[in-house]
């Protein structure tokens, strides 16, 4: 029904190595973010490309189109097939993010709304509705939606036709994987998974809703 994208958010290069061998097969994507960077450097990047498995680089990129050009061409350069923006700097900051990520083959993702209670401060009357259209005119692959609220996911699919919706909030916040996977192209697990004892057999219990 969708695909599993474990959320590596630990710090530790060993660590993520050790989690992403044992998850190999029971995961289609992994999404990489500061905690990981940070920690174990950008070279991190690599070596989990070198497992096969594609790479989301969650930087949610937010700058002038100049700078997120810089950003993202570094961000394909290491290693990633994917990378996830904000929209609030606006079109043309998206489109950097966009013409990057396609010249180097890969894809954008912009976040619609966010997973969190406090998303609702501004991601709220209609500003997830202006982005979904910023994503279709700026020609982005698709949204980052929240698995903590299904029927904004089935609202907002609505308003980007056929691309593709991936959703963080499964797990640790509460979002259930059942009533997601019918909805998205793509559940975002993290902590579920990289922080249980046997991460492989937490990835396995997502295995039913896997395409
Ligand atoms: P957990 O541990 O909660 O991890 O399963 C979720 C991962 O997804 C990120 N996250 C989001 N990213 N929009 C995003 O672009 C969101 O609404 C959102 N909610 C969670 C979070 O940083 C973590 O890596």
């Amino acid at each position: 029904m969708t695909d599993l994208v474990l959320s590596l958010d630990v710090t530790e290069r060993a660590s993520a190595l050790r989690i992403a061998r044992a998850c190999a097969e029971d995961v289609d994507a992994i999404k990489v973010g500061y905690p990981l960077v940070l920690g174990a450097g950008l070279g991190i990047a690599r070596d989990l490309a070198d497992l096969g498995i594609p790479l989301i680089a969650d930087f949610k990129v937010a700058d002038i189109p100049n700078t997120n050009t810089l950003i993202c061409d570094q961000v394909f350069a290491a290693g990633f097939s994917a990378v996830i923006a904000q929209a609030f700097p606006g079109p043309d900051s998206v489109v950097a993010c966009v013409e990057s990520a396609h010249t180097h083959g890969g894809e954008c993702y912009v976040v619609a709304e966010m997973s969190h209670p406090g998303a609702l401060t501004f991601f709220s009357e209609g500003v997830p509705e202006a982005i979904c259209r910023l994503v279709v005119e700026t020609g982005a692959d698709g949204i980052i939606a929240p698995a903590t609220r299904p029927a904004r996911i089935r609202a907002l699919r609505d308003l980007i036709g056929e691309r593709k919706i991936l959703s963080p909030g499964v797990g640790a916040q509460g979002g259930d994987p059942a009533e997601v996977a019918p909805l998205v192209d793509g559940m975002i697990v993290g902590r579920a998974i990289y922080g249980a004892a046997d991460p492989a057999a937490a990835a396995r219990v997502y295995a039913p809703y896997r395409r």
